[in-house]
């Protein structure tokens, strides 16, 4: 079955509002502090550096996994909330890795001939919400105390929704390490012909003490690339239909087999040496944006779309550094 996306005919307009509204939260945020951050994702644990290599079965080669080859690849890990808080508090990880010296047309008009192809994962399969309002409305909440998160909840959402998705929310499982948890895109995405999304799968690595304390993800993933690489099967579960694998309800977790395309390696690295701190200031002025991206992995659904203009937004108020042409060695 083909897959379609359904765009709502005000949706220009009410996403223009999100960007404005994410501009103007940055703005807020930077009061009194040195320059504007990321709107979201500000507490970053590590930036490094590593590489994907490439192996696809024939049907899926598409775009970046069309060939057996290796790219070089920046990666971000980072906390999802707009305030830096102790690793403890509820929250979404993030793991975001842009492949370096992609060829080929890139979809933002200003950017078309970078050499980048951003993927963003979470911790998680899905997200609570079910559309792009549903997201800004809970972002609108969070900025605030969170005690009062869940009252701020019930006037947007009602009572229903709004302990729908705390509940969801909760019931995610803890990350331990970065090393042994799962990382889904949780929004489809073109491969090629077909939509899928894709997801991160930790391979064995050595064991580690657990760490403890308010920034135990940084301390976990600097004791195991200490001690030796790391490494991801990127796979891809592809689009059935639209009921068991929807594109505009990024709320539901698809179902289907998982289809490897490569393997994410991040090799031993020394993160505390003047180089590996270089790599992680670099990686904080970059930015990672599902539209760094050609045509054959676009973004799909009504939360990819919007989230066109709110990284745009984010990105320019920041000013971000320009996408990199090379990566630099560990
Ligand atoms: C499936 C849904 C989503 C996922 C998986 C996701 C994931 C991420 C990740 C991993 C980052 C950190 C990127 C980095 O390390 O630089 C990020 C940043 C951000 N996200 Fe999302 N996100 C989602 C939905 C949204 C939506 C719907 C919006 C707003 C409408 C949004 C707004 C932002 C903004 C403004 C940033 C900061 C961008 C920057 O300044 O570089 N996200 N997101």
């Amino acid at each position: 079955m083909a897959f379609n996306e359904v765009i709502a005919p005000d949706e220009t307009q009410r996403f223009a509002a999100f960007a404005t509204e994410i501009a103007a939260m940055q703005q807020q945020a930077a009061r009194g502090k040195p320059g504007p951050l990321r709107v979201l994702h500000v507490k970053q644990h590590l930036g490094m550096v590593g590489t994907l290599a490439v192996k696809a079965a024939e049907s899926l080669r598409a775009g970046v996994f069309t060939a057996e080859r290796s790219y070089p690849v920046y990666v971000r890990l980072s906390n999802g909330a707009g305030r830096p808080q102790a690793d403890g508090a509820p929250d979404v990880r993030g793991f975001a890795i842009k492949l370096v010296g992609v060829t080929g047309k890139k979809l933002i008009p200003e950017l078309a001939d970078a050499q980048t192809q951003d993927f963003l994962f979470i911790n998680d399969p899905v997200i609570p919400f079910r559309t792009p309002d549903e997201f800004m409305a809970f972002q609108r909440a969070a900025k605030h105390h969170p005690l009062t998160l869940l009252p701020r909840l019930i006037g947007a959402f009602g009572v229903g929704r709004a302990f729908a998705i705390v509940g969801s929310a909760l019931r995610s499982p803890k990350v331990r390490s970065y090393a042994t948890h799962a990382f889904h895109t949780a929004a489809p995405l073109a491969l090629g012909a077909v939509a899928a999304k894709l997801a991160l799968f930790p391979l064995p690595s050595p064991e580690v003490p657990a760490a403890r304390g308010a920034g135990y993800l940084r301390t976990d993933i600097i004791s195991r690339i200490e001690a030796g690489p790391l490494s991801w099967a990127l796979r891809a579960q592809l689009f059935i239909d639209d009921r068991t694998t929807p594109i505009e309800d990024t709320s539901i977790a698809w179902t289907g087999p998982w289809h490897d395309l490569g393997t994410l390696t991040i090799p031993r690295q020394d993160t505390n040496s003047p180089r590996g701190k270089e790599i992680s200031e670099l990686v904080s002025q970059l930015s990672f944006d599902p539209w760094h991206a050609i045509e054959a992995h676009r973004p799909l659904g009504a939360i990819m779309r919007a989230r066109k203009v709110a990284y745009a937004a984010s990105v320019i108020g920041r000013k971000a550094a320009p996408e990199p042409t090379t990566v630099l060695s560990p």
